[in-house]
């Protein structure tokens, strides 16, 4: 089905390491319900030059190098979602960065479920299309068309 007036848009999401043990078939299948597609998908170990390079824009902040360390402990769950508004709709999804607020605020959102903190937050997702783009680019190369996945990660067509 094609509708001309909200054409879909792309964004990043990262189920990170604190959640890839208890909590990662739930969010796969809250996203699938949500009706996104998830057009890529890969399971990393994100080295810690990966990692500084995902994160640079906060290179500078207090926080830079526990959040380094975070998210190479493990494996993440990389994923291209797409949706009309998928940047929006993905991070209203996530809730706010800091569990304590998602949970007053958004008490649905994954963060006020799973995170245990700030800093263990369970999920990432760009904050604009610009960076979903570029963010994309570097985790997957160069990607113009997207293939649909099937649930077992085999592309469709
Ligand atoms: P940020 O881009 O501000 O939040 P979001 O992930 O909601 O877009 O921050 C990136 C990550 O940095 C955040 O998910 C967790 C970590 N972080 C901290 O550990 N402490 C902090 O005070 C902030 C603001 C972020």
């Amino acid at each position: 089905e094609i509708n001309f007036f909200f054409p879909k848009k792309r964004t990043l999401a990262v189920i990170k390491p604190d959640a890839m043990e208890d909590h990662r078939e739930e969010i796969l299948e809250e996203i699938r319900g949500r009706g996104f597609s998830v057009t890529q998908l890969k399971e990393t170990v994100l080295s810690r030059e990966m990692a500084e390079e995902f994160y640079k824009e906060h290179r500078e902040k207090p926080f830079f190098s526990q959040l380094v360390e975070f998210m190479c402990r493990g494996p993440c769950m990389m994923l291209v979602l797409s949706k009309e508004n998928a940047v929006e709709e993905w991070r209203a999804m996530m809730g706010p960065t800091d569990p304590d607020k998602a949970k007053e605020t958004s008490p649905q959102s994954l963060r006020a479920r799973f995170a245990a903190d700030i800093l263990h937050n369970s999920v990432h997702g760009s904050s604009s299309e610009q960076h979903a783009e570029e963010k994309i680019s570097f985790i997957f190369g160069d990607i113009s068309t997207d293939a649909e996945l099937t649930s077992d990660g085999e592309t469709d067509k």
